[in-house]
């Protein structure tokens, strides 16, 4: 199924309706995702109605914001036959610069789909830090802290877990951004070797994906039963010290 706000890590939000399907005896479409499967349940993945709800879902999505850098959205958009030019030359666009306001994570409301993600692993799914939320309404809805302030003046701890379940890549570790906006990162040439955290005794693993004999980011096992690809503060972004050994 095509999913968008569906996380491995993470309870459905059962946001974004690109997963909706056909069940029998259902009047709507229901969220793939999030419904549970019953005995005898007659289920269509793949007709007229889903592939229609699924066009107009991702329409408005690629319209308003930049999908360049979430995997498969091109693949999709072009299954369901998405026409995001037919809003035209002046439809509304979520342009906005980066925010690069801290060391570690970089926001970028431009390629923001409002899927909840960061918001479930911030809040009461993972890290319990509860910094960032969504503000506003309609167009204007931004995931933020609060008041809007950097991300310096919030309650954020740097784990880093909202960039690690951001489908879209609007939220992204520093050194990944800078390689991005100057066109050296390539991820085909980067290697990922996983090894034990050695900060404290809880042994979480760590994958550091390296390029050019630098680290671009650090991520956990996601299938991992006692981390579930979430880190703290050190084993995220305490790296320096294999990277700088001069
Ligand atoms: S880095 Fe951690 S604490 Fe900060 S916004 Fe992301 S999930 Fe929340
Ligand atoms: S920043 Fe990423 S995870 Fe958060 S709502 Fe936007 S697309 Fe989803
Ligand atoms: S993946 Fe099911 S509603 Fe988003």
């Amino acid at each position: 199924m095509p999913t968008l706000c569906e996380g491995d890590t993470l309870r459905p939000k059962n946001a974004c309706r690109v997963c909706v399907v056909e069940v029998t005896g259902s009047r709507t479409l229901v969220p793939a995702c999030s419904r549970r499967a019953e005995a005898g349940m007659e289920v269509r993945t793949d007709t007229g109605r889903t592939r229609h709800s699924r066009k107009v879902v991702l329409e408005p999505l690629a319209s308003s914001v930049g999908l360049s850098t979430t995997p498969k959205a091109a693949g999709r958009l072009k299954e369901y036959e998405a026409e995001p030019g037919r809003f035209g030359p002046d439809a509304a666009r979520v342009d906005e610069e980066p925010r690069v306001d801290n060391d570690p994570c970089v926001r970028d409301h431009g390629r923001c789909v409002l899927c909840y993600k960061c918001v479930d692993a911030c809040g009461e799914q993972w890290q319990n830090a509860f910094a960032v939320s969504v503000a506003g309404r309609g167009f204007g809805a931004r995931i933020a802290v609060e008041h809007d302030a950097p991300l310096t003046d919030s309650a954020c701890v740097y784990c880093g877990n909202c960039i690690e379940v951001c489908p879209t890549g609007a939220l992204s570790f520093k050194p990944e951004f800078d390689m991005r906006a100057a066109g050296t990162r390539d991820e085909s040439a980067q290697t990922g070797t996983t090894t034990v955290c050695a900060y404290c005794g809880v042994g979480r693993s760590l994958t550091l994906h390296v390029q050019d004999n630098e680290i671009v980011k650090v991520t956990s096992p996601h299938d991992n039963p006692v981390t579930r690809g979430n880190l703290c503060i050190k084993g995220r972004f305490g790296y320096q010290h294999v990277q700088n050994r001069d």
